[in-house]
Order: structure tokens, then C-alpha cells, then sequence
């Protein structure tokens, strides 16, 4: 069992838990998710990790309260338990010195954003943040991110910020400025790190996306996260999560992610009634 030793609502139905695991926050690295059950009935399901603390032994997630399994794990409170945490799992950001580096995240994004934000600028990089949120209440970790850029950037076309200009939006600003940037990250949903790919794809600059949020049993087997790379087809939770993002077959991608829509919803409303 994995005790819940933190619970916080960072934003509206963006949850995060501080969870004790010593082993998964041992050896967890940038980039890197676990999969949890939350009970004996419970399907498994894929987050990101967001952060970790070695010497306290836990891992944090910041998740999107979007079906049924997210919407069981967010009505569990500080002191309660997990059934099972797997993890680390996936193949870790390549954190190297690219020099200017953008890292952008969005929703249930920021998290892992920020960790690799923080391990990019410790291999050198000069690190712009690019925070993308459909409002000011959507906000959180705002101080963090800045803490591990050298620059940061609120990003919310809705224009509830002050501001009309969506993380591709940003992109393309400074791209057509002719500033340099080496490399891209992008955290946040499939529509989000398409458009962001798109942006930077005329300048040929590479641009990883991470594909956990396709995922569903993250194990290789059960061929939700089947994507096409690159004309080839890739495994997210085997061979990523993070891909090139513009290699991606993004019609496809984003095709299938409707396939399971009527099966989550009439799961949701059998575990509400
Ligand atoms: Fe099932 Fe990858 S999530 S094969």
C-alpha cells in the first residue's frame, strides 16, 4: 500500500498527492511515469511524475480529474492508500546541454515540466518556461517554475490572462523574431503538444512531446497507445513516452483517443450510481 502523505488542490479538477514510495523515488528520473490502482476493483492507469524526494522517500503527482479512476483517486485523502504504485516507467528526458531550450506545460503538464525544466538548466541549458492555462485559476506552481527557468512565460489564448497568446502561439512569436532556441519539451495534452510541434516544425527545431496521456494499462499489451512514428508504429508506454513531435501521426493520434469515450462514460455513470 502507498500512504497519501499530501493532498492539495493546485487548480480547478488538477489534484496533487505527495505519495510514500521509496522505491519508485529512489530511481525515478525526469520524463518518467507510474502506474496506479486505486483499489482491488480499480483499473490501472498512467501519471507522470511530477516530482520526487529521495530522502523522504515519496513521489508527487499533479493529475487531471478527468474520468472515473482519477475521480476515485482524488476523493482519497492525506493518510489513506493507494493499492499499488509501479514506477519509474518509461525512458527518461534526455537531459544533455542543447543550450536555449523551451519547455512548455500545460493542465496536468506543468508538473513534469517543471522537473525537467529543473534538470535542464542543472546540465547548463538557459531554460525558457512557456505556461500555458486557459485562465488565472488554472495557474499553480507558478514560483516554481520560475525557479527552475532562466525565463517564464504565461501563456493563455482564452486572453483571461491579459494576454492572447497560447504556448504555440509564444512559439511561433520568438521563432519569427529569430531568437535561438536549440530544443523544445512539451508537456500538457495531445492538441497542445501538436500545435506546439507545428509551430516549431518550419524551423526544424526538435521537439519532444510526451505521450502519457494515450496510455492505459502502460504494460506494452494491451495496444491503446499504439502511435505512428515516423511511418512506424511505437508503443508510448514502451518506447516512450516522449517521441519526436514532429514525427507523429497526429490525425491518428488524436482519432483514436476517441475510441474508448462511450465506454468511460458509462463506466463513470455505473460507479456514480
Ligand atoms: Fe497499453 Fe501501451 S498503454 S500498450
Amino acid at each position: 500500500m502507498y500512504r497519501i502523505v499530501k493532498k492539495e488542490i493546485l487548480a480547478p479538477n488538477i489534484v496533487f498527492m505527495e505519495i510514500e514510495a521509496p522505491d519508485v523515488a529512489r530511481s525515478a528520473r525526469p520524463g518518467q511515469f507510474v502506474m496506479l490502482r486505486v483499489d482491488e476493483k480499480g483499473e490501472r492507469f498512467p501519471l507522470s511524475i511530477a516530482d520526487w524526494n529521495r530522502e523522504a522517500g515519496t513521489v508527487s503527482i499533479a493529475f487531471f480529474v478527468v474520468g472515473k479512476s482519477t475521480t476515485k483517486l482524488a476523493c482519497l485523502h492525506e493518510g489513506d492508500s493507494i493499492l499499488n504504485l509501479a514506477g519509474p516507467l518509461g525512458i527518461p528526458t534526455p537531459v544533455r546541454h542543447y543550450g536555449r531550450v523551451i519547455c512548455a506545460g500545460g493542465c496536468f503538464g506543468i508538473g513534469p515540466a517543471v522537473s525537467v525544466s529543473r534538470a535542464l538548466r542543472e546540465a547548463g541549458n538557459r531554460v525558457t518556461a512557456v505556461m500555458e492555462v486557459r485562465s488565472r485559476e488554472f495557474v499553480f506552481w507558478e514560483d516554481k517554475f520560475r525557479a527552475v527557468s532562466d525565463e517564464f512565460i504565461l501563456a493563455s489564448g482564452s486572453g483571461l490572462c491579459g494576454d492572447e497568446r497560447w504556448a504555440n502561439n509564444i512559439l511561433d512569436e520568438l521563432l519569427r523574431r529569430g531568437e535561438k532556441v536549440d530544443r523544445v519539451f512539451v508537456y500538457g495534452c495531445p492538441f497542445m503538444m501538436m500545435k506546439c510541434a507545428e509551430a516549431t516544425r518550419p524551423y526544424g527545431i526538435k521537439t519532444s512531446v510526451s505521450l502519457t496521456p494515450i496510455m492505459v494499462d502502460g504494460t506494452g499489451m494491451c495496444g491503446a497507445c499504439r502511435v505512428e512514428v515516423g511511418g512506424e508504429t511505437r508503443f508510448a508506454c514502451v518506447d516512450g513516452p516522449e517521441f519526436d513531435g514532429h514525427a507523429v501521426n497526429w490525425d491518428l493520434l488524436i482519432m483514436s483517443q476517441r475510441r474508448f469515450l462511450r465506454e468511460e462514460y458509462l463506466s463513470m455513470n455505473l460507479w456514480e450510481r
